[in-house]
């Protein structure tokens, strides 16, 4: 595991300094409105999972207090640059998803955007999700998921053979389910873009 995670840390800070030119694509494509959606559910003390370029860092309420982690340090750098320019404070640090460098129930809200699709055990990044956050906090998340469409998750599949070995994207996933296996309650869940992305709220 540690041999595969140096892989994706290098990918990251590889994809680093086009991942925002990448994103303004998908973000307009499949995602318009979703981060403010998100960002709009976060309450307290909230935990961002893989925050990359902070590309959510604009829509966060003012009245919370911000931790972000990622594996990637030249993300984190980026989303460093971004708070300074939006003259917001946020606490960034290098951590992996699997093991949270956080103690048990810190948390009011812990948020993922785009990111359940790259990391490579959900079911383990869930449990630490679960453990960070206090008794009744909230976990919101985004991404694109399993289509519902047969030849579509065929297409799906034929590209994950690529896609999951090259660069850690998963395109068959669908993190609800993940979410209800770790315990917790769903309160909220939309399938939009025909069904390819997958919002929710849920408490622990
Ligand atoms: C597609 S980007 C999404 C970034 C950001 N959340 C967004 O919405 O734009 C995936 C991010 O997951 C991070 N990542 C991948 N595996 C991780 C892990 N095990 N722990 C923490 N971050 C991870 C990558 O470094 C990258 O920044």
């Amino acid at each position: 595991m540690v041999g595969k995670q140096e892989k994706w840390r290098a990918y990251w800070d590889k994809m680093a300094a086009g991942y925002d030119k990448d994103m303004k694509f998908w973000d307009r494509l499949l995602y318009e409105g979703q981060r403010e959606w998100v960002c709009g559910r976060a309450e307290g003390e909230v935990l961002e999972v893989a925050i990359g370029t902070g590309l959510n860092l604009p829509f966060y309420p003012s009245g919370i207090r911000l931790t972000g982690i990622d594996i990637s340090d030249r993300m984190l750098e980026a989303a460093r640059a971004r708070a300074d320019e939006l003259g917001r404070e946020v606490d960034l640090r290098t951590g992996d998803a699997h093991r949270l460098p956080f103690e048990d129930e810190t948390f009011d809200t812990v948020v993922c955007t785009l990111s359940m699709c790259a990391i490579p055990d959900v079911d383990r990044a869930m449990r630490e999700i679960h453990r960070v956050l206090r008794p009744g906090g909230r976990f919101v998340c985004i991404d694109h998921v399993v289509s519902p469409n047969r030849l579509l998750r065929g297409i799906q599949g034929i590209i994950e053979r690529f896609s999951v070995p090259s660069a850690g994207e998963h395109l068959r996933r669908r993190p609800i389910e993940n979410v209800r296996a770790t315990g917790f309650d769903i309160k909220e869940s939309d399938r939009l873009k025909g069904g390819h992305v997958e919002r929710l709220v849920a408490t622990k």
